[in-house]
């Protein structure tokens, strides 16, 4: 069959590296995608927002599955505008509908969902205009650090911990009267702060049953020990090393299968990814947020690390068959450290020209900000640029593995974190 996956990242690099390996797949496109899925796919020039232009190509490429990679197309609505479009309703998209999307898209409607199906998660109160007098009381009265949350999306910098009542206050103003993230955080939720250690658990599921995939667990600083700026993450591992079949237990029965039930209750359609962000306190887990997509860097730790025909997996999603299924998981460990640019998460300098280091077995580079250039030669062209992953028996064999070869230089100013997985290896 005819594969679309919509996004340009590590993701779904990683998403068509190992879609392109499926008995299944036939033409593999990747819209707009980068120089690596270059490689294994057709790159489309489309926008993923772009439904009309979408449908166009769909019809005359014989598109059987579409892919996004990322939560835009799937917050902006594309699986109810596949399912409502006469030319496109055979086709399946992997993910939630617009109203299941928002378990990432709105961080009210989050907790809200979390809240009424008895999901742990830290306690809230949701701010806006009407409610701020209340809001700047709960805040004087909450223990600190105060973590603060833009009710909307923000390119990943919607959160703020707040290490005074001070600061919290400044930044409840900047958010709601200054429109610090524009209409994202006109509403905000303001949080307890959860201690503990973060993991990230996917799951892919037909909106009944669920297929539990290889946990994974990122590192968002910037830099080594979890210093300076968030960033949309530098390195990810996987299998989490401390979750433990118990703890996994409690995932499933306190998150997963109420998660489910719930958007079964309230008659929301998901049959897509849904990404768990995890905080583990005192060995009980709480969802921190709901993504409604892989993660990335984690895509390209657990794809890796899947050894069933994703395409397979897909398909049992869009016919409700996923309960037919057993997730066949690679016992390696895996490591993807990600090589970024000059100056990023502020200001990244792109254009630096990109030699490709040889990758040898178990070892797998994916790209993220690479671009063919009018020159012919391969240059970065974002913030993130490579991850490298490479495989090993344990964790700490393959995080040295995906260092050695990052350290084998890939353009001039690249920056990544020597750290990646070192604070969880045995
Ligand atoms: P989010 O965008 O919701 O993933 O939040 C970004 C990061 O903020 C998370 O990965 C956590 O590290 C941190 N965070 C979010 N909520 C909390 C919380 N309630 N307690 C502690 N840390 C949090
Ligand atoms: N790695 C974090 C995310 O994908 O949201």
């Amino acid at each position: 069959m005819n594969i679309l996956i919509l996004g340009s990242g590590g993701r779904e690099h990683a998403f068509a590296w190992k879609i392109a390996q499926s008995k299944w797949c036939d033409k593999l496109f990747v819209a707009p995608g980068n120089a690596g899925t270059a490689d294994c796919a057709t790159n489309v020039n489309m926008k993923v927002s772009d439904f009309t232009a979408m449908e166009k190509f769909c019809v005359e490429n014989k598109i059987e599955l579409v892919l996004p990679g990322g939560e835009e197309a799937l917050v902006k609505g594309i699986y109810d505008y596949f399912l409502a479009n006469e030319n496109l309703k055979h086709i399946p998209v992997i993910g939630p509908s617009k109203l299941g999307a928002e378990l990432e898209g709105s961080k009210s409607f989050a907790k809200k969902f979390m809240v009424k199906h008895k999901i742990p998660t830290a306690a809230y109160l949701e701010i806006t205009k009407q409610n701020l007098e209340e809001g700047k009381k709960y805040l004087q009265q909450s223990s600190l650090p105060i973590v603060l949350k833009a009710d909307g999306l923000a390119a990943g910098k919607g959160v703020v911990i707040c290490n005074s009542h001070e600061e919290a206050l400044q930044e409840l103003h900047a958010m709601i009267n200054d429109a610090k993230f524009g209409e994202a955080s006109a509403k905000v939720v303001v949080e307890q702060f959860l201690s503990g250690i973060e993991m990230s658990v996917f799951v892919l599921t037909d909106g009944k049953n669920t297929l539990i995939l290889p946990t994974a667990k990122d590192y968002k600083r910037v830099g080594d020990g979890d210093t300076g700026l968030n960033t949309g993450g530098m390195g990810a591992i996987s299998p989490v090393p401390f979750a433990t079949k118990e703890l996994m237990q409690k995932v499933k029965t306190q998150i997963i299968e109420p998660t489910i039930l719930g958007l079964q209750k309230d008659e929301i359609v998901y049959k897509g990814f849904i990404y768990f962000g995890l905080m583990i306190v005192g060995g009980e887990p709480f969802t921190i947020e709901y993504n409604c997509r892989m993660g990335d860097p984690e895509t390209e730790v657990v794809m890796p690390r899947i050894e069933n025909d994703l395409v397979e997996l897909m398909m049992a999603v869009a016919l409700n068959k996923i309960e037919d299924f057993t997730l066949i998981e690679n016992q390696k460990a895996a490591c993807t450290v990600v090589l970024a640019a000059k100056g990023y998460p502020t200001d990244a300098e792109i254009g630096e020209e990109i030699i490709i280091q040889k990758a040898e077995a178990d070892e797998i580079i994916f790209h993220a900000g690479t671009k063919i250039n009018a020159q012919n030669k391969m240059v970065t062209a974002g913030g993130r640029v490579l991850m490298i992953t490479a495989l090993e028996k344990d964790l700490n064999l393959a995080r040295n593995k995906a260092i050695t070869l990052a350290n084998k230089g890939f353009f001039k100013h690249q920056l990544f974190r020597k750290d990646i997985g070192q604070d969880v290896c045995e």
